[in-house]
């Protein structure tokens, strides 16, 4: 089947949510790095943990609440009004370096993206970074307020661009959101922000740092059956295999 539109996940595959250091180091010196990775762990758990609850509250609630959480059992004090502007980090992240040009090297392909972002934090995020006029759509979870990988989500990106699945190439880091798309029936590229035998050094090296330890949890295949038809080193690399698909 001919690739019809290229789909991305947002947070770690276009955009560096450990790009969030700078601001949680300034605002508790000494603890960015532990603040950061518990941080990220702590809100795709809630993710997982809301949509099994039927409990569902968006994304830019469960970052603040994660943050919280990582705030209160590290025994670090903040404010509302500082928490609120740490967790504001993540409608700020950085683009990783070769996103732009990739994005524009897929055009005329129609491109969009899925995550679990609310609206308005993926409408602050493609903005700042000038991908929003590249972007047909940007399809967020909360249309069907639960999280991915729930197969409802992969569908939702179906009927939004009213393709079939198998016309769609999803583009992810995260491991679990390659399992869903994969299993949903999609194509599916794996982002591989962190090379495995560079990560494997990092661990054997030891001692293990929250940073390290934050890889080898969410940035690793997952072993749930579901592995992505490609592995890419730079999202460069689509603009060949989609153009000998089109
Ligand atoms: C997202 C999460 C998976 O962007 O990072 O949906």
């Amino acid at each position: 089947m001919p690739i019809k539109a290229v789909v991305f996940d947002a947070y770690g595959t276009l955009f560096d949510v450990q790009s969030v250091a700078g601001v949680t180091d300034a605002a508790f010196p000494g603890h960015g790095e532990t603040i950061t990775q518990i941080w990220r762990l702590k809100q795709l758990e809630y993710t997982w943990l809301r949509a099994l609850m039927g409990r569902y509250e968006d994304f830019w609630s469960v970052t603040q609440a994660s943050l919280d959480f990582t705030l209160k059992t590290l025994g670090l004090a903040a404010t509302p009004e500082l928490l609120t502007r740490i967790a504001a980090a993540y409608d700020a992240l950085a683009l990783y370096p070769e996103a732009l040009a990739a994005l524009q090297g897929l055009t005329p392909t129609r491109l969009a993206i899925f995550s679990n972002g609310s609206p308005s934090m993926l409408a602050n995020l493609t903005k700042q970074a000038g991908i929003d006029r590249l972007l047909e759509t940007v399809i967020s979870v909360d249309e069907i307020k639960t999280y991915k990988p729930d197969p409802r989500g992969y569908r939702l990106v179906e009927e939004r661009l009213g393709l079939t699945r198998d016309e769609i190439l999803f583009v992810s880091s995260n491991g679990f959101d390659i399992a869903g798309a994969k299993a949903y029936g999609m194509t599916v590229a794996r982002i591989e922000r962190v090379p495995q035998e560079a990560l494997r050094k990092e661990l054997a090296a030891g001692p293990i740092s929250p940073k390290s330890l934050f890889k080898a949890l969410r940035m690793q295949p997952e072993q749930l059956g579901e592995g992505a038809d490609l592995t890419i080193s730079s999202l460069t690399e689509l603009g060949p295999f989609v153009a000998a698909r089109r």
